[in-house]
């Protein structure tokens, strides 16, 4: 499995993401596609970015009872895409359900990374909302280990965790990580971020990069650039 850079195509229509994905002419970059855009395009969205070459990871945090999240899953799965998602805090039954779901007749599946802690959730409306009562980078790498003990394949974190997700959970269990920005660029509303060359420092295997590339002057020259830093 290669180190890449997603795109998250935050868009809010089939035109506004085909404007965008059009300026591509050499590269096929993988996608983000989010629940803004699926929930406003429905599959066929899925379908078509498929056709067009692209990977997809189809970021739709899924949490519901086992047998509902393992029949969406194997929805997910029929669509073909290469990377899906769920809440850990669905448990480990939810999480073991999902990977049944997935695997398709032939024993492929697209590769399932789970969310543990969401980054707007903080440590204390963790403990005094959710009744969690542990310093909330503990209930994050908790979560990552029931992940990996349920048969996922990584977690989505920031790149400043990427380094200690990989010590407890093995350097194979994928770190998927948003946050990322340039050195010279803005910072927007991510709090704590890496750029793609510290990402790589520290071990990310994919960075799930937005508003650098997609609000770029030069989307394509901003891709680039992120290639360049991230995978070298
Ligand atoms: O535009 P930007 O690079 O900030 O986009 C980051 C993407 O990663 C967005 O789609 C955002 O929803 C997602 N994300 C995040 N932080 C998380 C989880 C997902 O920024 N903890």
């Amino acid at each position: 499995m290669g180190k890449d850079v997603i795109i998250a195509c935050d868009f809010a229509s089939a035109e506004a993401v085909f404007n965008f994905l059009d300026k591509f002419k050499e590269e096929k970059p993988f996608v983000k596609i989010g629940m803004e855009l699926f929930y406003a395009e429905g599959p066929s969205i899925v379908r078509q970015i498929k056709e067009r070459g692209h990977k997809i990871f189809l970021d739709l945090k899924l949490h519901d009872i086992p047998n509902t999240v393992k029949k969406s899953m194997a929805v997910l799965s029929s669509l073909d895409v290469d990377m899906c998602n769920l809440h850990a805090a669905g448990t480990s039954a939810m999480m073991t359900a999902a990977l049944e779901g997935l695997t398709r007749a032939d024993g492929t599946r697209p590769l399932l990374i789970a969310v543990t802690q969401l980054t707007s959730t903080d440590e204390e409306r963790m403990q005094k909302e959710l009744l969690i009562d542990f310093p909330i980078g503990e209930v994050v790498m908790k979560y990552a280990e029931n992940a990996k003990a349920s048969g996922l394949d990584g977690v989505v974190c920031s790149p400043l965790e990427a380094g200690i997700v990989h010590d407890r959970c093995g350097k194979d269990f994928l770190t998927v990580t948003p946050g990322v920005r340039f050195a010279d660029g803005d910072v927007g509303d991510q709090k704590r971020v890496m750029t793609p060359a510290e990402a790589k420092k520290i071990g990310s295997d994919y960075i799930v990069v937005g508003r650098p590339i997609t609000a770029a002057d030069d989307p394509v020259a901003a891709y680039r650039r992120c290639v360049a830093e991230f995978v070298g």
